[in-house]
């Protein structure tokens, strides 16, 4: 695996690997776990060439704390991702992806102002703006990313869809733990009572009946509960356990053909 820390080292270990492959990328901010790993896997078996960015985007934090309690081990995820089958590892510094002077940015509106949105302004704003980024970096064929962060998937395809990025966006399951609760890079920091508080949330929205998934939350500080038509619909919610939010959802109809969950399309395959 080739370990790329500007856009022109990464550019210049893409050239040999583009001629007609297929270049698939993962958007990532690092500490893998098997969420991730199943992105990695995917784009591994769809695509000619796979590369992961590791990128913690400061833009799409609204708290400097959580910015600085976010988990970082590069040395752990190098390893993880070259074992997943990752060909490059794009990890630009912060000054490298917003150098001075940086100011135009990239909003999907209504899409980005609910549920997530309402606790975190500004977020998808910066996610958006570094997703595309992105797309124009690495210029991949296919993209990835996890149905965990339902709205996250669905302003992704919007963006997509709005500004003709020629990219195709393959979102893929959930990866849970053995007692339900979604993998998350925040899960680390829960204490033993708080992972097991935090285990409501799967079981509540396993219901998917938001008045019964309310019921099963009471006590804890729930964010927002609410089914979401993000194609495919999904009952989606998100609670504070101290200061660190959990986020989670389950779908409530079948993934949209050609877009969600799906197989790949035949575009780009040589
Ligand atoms: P991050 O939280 O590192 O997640 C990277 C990708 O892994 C996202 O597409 C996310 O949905 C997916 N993922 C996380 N947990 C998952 C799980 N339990 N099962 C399946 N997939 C999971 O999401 C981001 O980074 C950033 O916002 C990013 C898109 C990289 C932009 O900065």
């Amino acid at each position: 695996m080739k370990h790329a820390k500007t856009i022109a080292e990464l550019q210049a270990s893409l050239v040999p690997l583009r001629g007609g492959a297929t270049v698939g990328l993962v958007p990532t901010m690092g500490a893998f776990h098997e969420g991730h790993l199943s992105l990695f896997r995917a784009a591994r078996e769809e695509c000619d060439a796979v590369v992961a960015s590791l990128f913690v985007n400061p833009a799409q934090f609204d708290k400097g704390t959580d910015l600085a309690a976010y988990p970082r081990d590069e040395a752990r995820d190098t390893r993880l991702a070259a074992a997943a089958g990752v060909d490059i590892l794009f990890a630009p510094t912060a000054e490298e992806l917003y150098p001075p002077g940086f100011q135009t940015w990239v909003e999907v509106e209504e899409l980005g102002w609910t549920l997530e949105g309402r606790f975190r302004p500004g977020h998808f704003r910066g996610v958006a703006t570094i997703c595309l980024k992105l797309f124009n970096i690495v210029q991949p064929d296919r993209a990835y990313f996890g149905q965990k962060d339902a709205q996250q998937a669905a302003i992704v395809r919007r963006l997509v869809r709005d500004l003709n990025i020629p990219v195709e966006i393959r979102v893929l399951p959930t990866v849970r733990d053995a007692d339900g609760l979604a993998l998350s890079s925040r899960n680390v920091r829960l204490s033993a009572e708080q992972r097991r508080q935090a285990q409501a949330l799967p079981l509540a929205l396993a219901t998917r009946d938001p008045n019964k998934a309310r019921e099963l939350l009471e006590g804890l500080e729930v964010d927002y509960l609410e089914v979401a038509d993000f194609e495919p619909r999904v009952l989606a919610g998100a609670i504070r356990l101290g200061d660190i939010r959990l986020i989670d959802n389950v779908l409530l109809e079948d993934a949209v053909p050609g877009f969600n969950l799906a197989p790949p399309t035949e575009k780009g395959v040589t």
